[in-house]
C-alpha cells in the first residue's frame, strides 16, 4: 500500500522514480512483533552502518508488526527528508519547498530571505521573485545568473550557478512556489512544474543576464 502511495505521488519525476526503485529493491519486511531480536539486531546493524558511513542508510515506516525498513540509497539530505515524508504518507509540496529552500537556497540568501552583503541578494521582497509571471524567475534558477542585477534598488554582482542539473521540474516548482508564497511577506502566485519544464527545453548554455531577463515579459 505504501509502495502504491509512493509510486502515485512521485511517478511524474524520473529522478525520484529511480531512487524509489533502488529503495524498493532494498526494502524488506521486519515483522517486529514476531521477531523482536531480529528486528533490533537489524536496527543495531543499521545504526552501526550509519555511524560508519556517517550518513543514514534508511528508516523504518509503518507500525507494530508491519514495520518496513526502507533503504533509500542516498546520502542527500533533501532527498532523504522528502522520501521520509512521502513514505510516512504526509506528502506536502509546501513542506518540500521549504525544505529545499532551507537546505540549499538559505545558505546564501539567508533563512529569512533577506540576503547578505557580498553573498546573495534578498529573495524576500525581490521584484524578480514577485513578478506576476514566473517566466524570469524559473530561468534565473534553471540557468543561473551572471553580471550586475538590481534587486530592491541595489545593484548586486556575483554569479549564481545554474541549478538545472541539481533539481527536477517539480523540485524547482515547489521551491519557487515556496519563496513566492511563504517567504517573508512575499505573496505571488505559485509556479507549476510545466512552466519549469517548458523553460528547461530552451537551449541556454550560459547564465542569464539582467538585460536578457528584462526582455522576457512578466505580465
Ligand atoms: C552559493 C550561493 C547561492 C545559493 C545557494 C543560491 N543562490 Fe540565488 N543568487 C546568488 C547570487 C550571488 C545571486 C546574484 C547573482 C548576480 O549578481 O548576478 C543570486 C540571485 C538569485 C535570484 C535573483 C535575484 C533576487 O535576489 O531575486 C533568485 C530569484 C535566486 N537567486 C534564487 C535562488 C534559489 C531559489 C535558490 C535555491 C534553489 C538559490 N538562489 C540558491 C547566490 C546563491
Amino acid at each position: 500500500m505504501l509502495v502504491a502511495v509512493l509510486a502515485l505521488q512521485i511517478r511524474q519525476t524520473r529522478w525520484f522514480q529511480m531512487k524509489f526503485n533502488r529503495a524498493k529493491e532494498a526494502r524488506h519486511l521486519q515483522p517486529e512483533a514476531a521477531q523482536p531480536e531480529a528486528a533490533s539486531a537489524n536496527a543495531a546493524t543499521n545504526a552501526a552502518t550509519n555511524a560508519a558511513t556517517n550518513a543514514a542508510q534508511g528508516f523504518y515506516i509503518g507500525k507494530d508488526n508491519e514495520k518496513v525498513f526502507v533503504n533509500y540509497g542516498t546520502a542527500d539530505a533533501v532527498m532523504q527528508s522528502f522520501m521520509r515524508s512521502v513514505m510516512a504518507g504526509n506528502y506536502d509540496a509546501s513542506a518540500k519547498g521549504r525544505e529545499i529552500f532551507k537546505k540549499i537556497c538559505a545558505t546564501c540568501h539567508q533563512p529569512d530571505g533577506s540576503g547578505k552583503d557580498g553573498i546573495a541578494p534578498p529573495l524576500a521582497g525581490s521584484e524578480w521573485v514577485l513578478a506576476p509571471s514566473g517566466e524570469r524567475l524559473v530561468r534565473i534558477v534553471l540557468n543561473g545568473l551572471n553580471g550586475p542585477i538590481t534587486v530592491r534598488g541595489r545593484v548586486w554582482n556575483q554569479p549564481m550557478l545554474a541549478w538545472r542539473n541539481n533539481f527536477d521540474d517539480e523540485q524547482i516548482a515547489v521551491v519557487l512556489t515556496f519563496i513566492r508564497t511563504q517567504l517573508g511577506d512575499n505573496k505571488a502566485g505559485s509556479i507549476s512544474p510545466e512552466t519549469v519544464a517548458a523553460a528547461r527545453k530552451e537551449t541556454h548554455p550560459n547564465p542569464e543576464t539582467e538585460a536578457e531577463l528584462l526582455r522576457i515579459p512578466v505580465h
